[in-house]
């Protein structure tokens, strides 16, 4: 099965998880502005919100994505306040005709004087384990 992962972050909270979750699929991840490069079946998709809504950079990657191109999109994400960010990537994918796998993951990210140190070590390996069982 191949595998990419991808993410966008302004300040490094998604990245902290996309390096967690290709460590498990045995891949590098890579910034959404790096495009895919060839055809996956499994593709994890990190993105996060910022007050109004999922960062362009992320909408264009999704809409320059091919259905033939992609099997499948899991998407890890993280917020501030509320979960918001799992159903607006969910809706920009869906919008593009890729199918996203029903299970996705979530965690607080720090935001100014919220949720310091977040993801942590506890959130880094639950991201692992959702990967290895989304890979399994
Ligand atoms: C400009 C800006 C606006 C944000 N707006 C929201 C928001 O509306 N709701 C929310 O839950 N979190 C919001 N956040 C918090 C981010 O979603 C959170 O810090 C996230 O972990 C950032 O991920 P990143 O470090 O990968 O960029 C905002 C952060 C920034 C920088």
């Amino acid at each position: 099965m191949s595998v990419a992962v991808r993410y966008y972050s302004r300040s490094g909270n998604t990245k902290k998880l996309a390096d967690a979750i290709a460590e498990v699929a045995g891949v590098e991840a890579k910034s959404t502005d790096a495009g895919l490069d060839g055809a996956v079946d499994t593709l994890f998709l990190g993105a996060s919100v910022y007050a109004y809504g999922i960062d362009d950079h992320v909408k264009s990657f999704i809409a320059k994505l091919d259905s033939d191109q992609v099997g499948k999109i899991v998407v890890f994400s993280t917020s501030a306040l509320a979960e918001r960010a799992f159903p607006e990537v969910e809706r920009a994918i869906k919008d593009s005709g890729i199918s996203v796998d029903e299970r996705n993951f979530y965690c607080r990210g720090s935001f100014l004087m919220l949720h310091k140190g977040r993801p942590n070590a506890e959130d880094l390996e639950n991201a692992k384990t959702f990967a290895k069982e989304i890979l399994a």
